[in-house]
């Protein structure tokens, strides 16, 4: 292959590359370079690549591929493939491992997390089970308690596992576009008439524009997701007497607007960015206690990216919460 030729073919690639010929780096692209350093063409590849694991594994010439962590930079991941290419030319490639090693820890994350959750209820469920198998002289007034605080927990699992399953269902049809022509007014109504039940400590306004344009959508996901704002609202946003939520939508330039707010205590700076993570609570007990999950909002994150809409919370201590999602109008 002409010297042009490999020059042009390492400039089309976008991760760091070089071609080495007998021990000198003979091309490199802007990755490369930028990664190690501008003078390395037709330096040796010992004082180019300063890794004495990568120099093991090029320096030989045998082709293959190696994950090797810290060439250039500290802590990063790569993956060194290295192929012959014609007169016995290497062509060095670093492929960046960082965001699959992200991914797989998030998963080992949510598998802990997801474990975790479901172990608490179940060792208390034991532990009354056990009291009431095992203890004949347990007074009837005992049974009932014990009786009670199992079935508790084990709806508390029965939510948990009904969520998961949710939110897998949603991922699985991820790249799916839901094409149902969906009407948002039908839906906020229906969802504001669901939790009215529930909600007796405060008032739920709902304020939809006329004659809203209808969205391509999946009707039960965007229920789901107008059901979940809601709860939390509720849950979280009703402590004190004066306690008013507001269920908005309205038409935007290409979009549906959908409001969810209210004035409750609000949520901390430090914990906004993360509440939709799986399992990521402000105050766990407080969730617990009420019924949550710790996934409603990213199962409405979930529906959010599938619908090809956008999500904000906004949130205020003190002043409130309003969590604002965008959804395509349909063509
Ligand atoms: N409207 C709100 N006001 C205050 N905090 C909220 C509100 N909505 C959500 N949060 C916080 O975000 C956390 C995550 O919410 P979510 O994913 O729905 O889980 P869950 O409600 O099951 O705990 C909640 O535990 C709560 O701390
Ligand atoms: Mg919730």
């Amino acid at each position: 292959m002409a010297s042009a030729d490999t020059q042009s073919l390492l400039d089309a690639l976008d991760e760091p590359a070089m071609a080495i010929d007998h021990g000198v780096v003979r091309h490199s692209n802007a990755a490369a370079r930028e990664l190690l350093g501008v003078g390395i063409d037709g330096k040796d590849v010992r004082l180019a690549i300063r890794h004495p694991q990568a120099l093991e594994h090029i320096l030989p010439g045998a082709a293959g591929d190696v994950e090797i962590t810290g060439i250039g930079q500290f802590g990063r991941p790569w993956t060194l493939s290295i192929r012959a290419i014609d007169q016995g030319m290497l062509l060095i490639r670093l492929i960046d491992r960082s965001a699959a090693i992200a991914a797989e820890k998030m998963r080992v994350d949510f598998v802990a997390n997801a474990s975790h959750e479901l172990r608490t209820p179940l060792s208390t469920i034991l532990g009354y089970a056990e009291s009431l198998a095992d203890d004949a002289d347990l007074d009837s007034e005992h049974r009932a308690k014990f009786g009670a605080i199992i079935r508790g927990e084990a709806k508390r699992m029965l939510r948990i596992i009904e969520d998961l399953m949710s939110l897998s269902r949603i991922e699985a049809v991820r790249f799916v576009t839901p094409d149902d022509r969906v009407s948002v007014a039908e839906v906020t109504a229906s969802a504001v008439e669901n939790a009215g039940r529930g909600a007796q400590h405060c008032s739920i306004r709902l304020d939809v524009e006329q004659q809203l344009p209808a969205v391509l959508g999946d009707r039960a996901q965007l229920l789901q997701l107008v059901d979940n704002l809601l709860s939390n609202a509720i849950r979280y946003g009703c402590e004190q007497g004066e306690c008013v939520i507001r269920v908005a939508a309205s038409r935007g330039d290409g979009w549906i607007r959908l409001s969810v707010a209210d004035n409750g205590p609000g949520i901390p700076r430090e914990h906004l960015r993360r509440v939709t993570e799986r399992f990521y609570r402000v105050d766990a007990a407080r969730s617990r206690e009420s019924g949550g999950t710790g996934l409603g909002l990213a199962i409405v994150k979930h529906i959010v990216e599938r619908h090809k809409g956008t999500l904000e919370i906004l949130s205020t201590v003190g002043a409130g919460t309003e969590v604002l999602v965008r959804l395509p109008i349909a063509p």
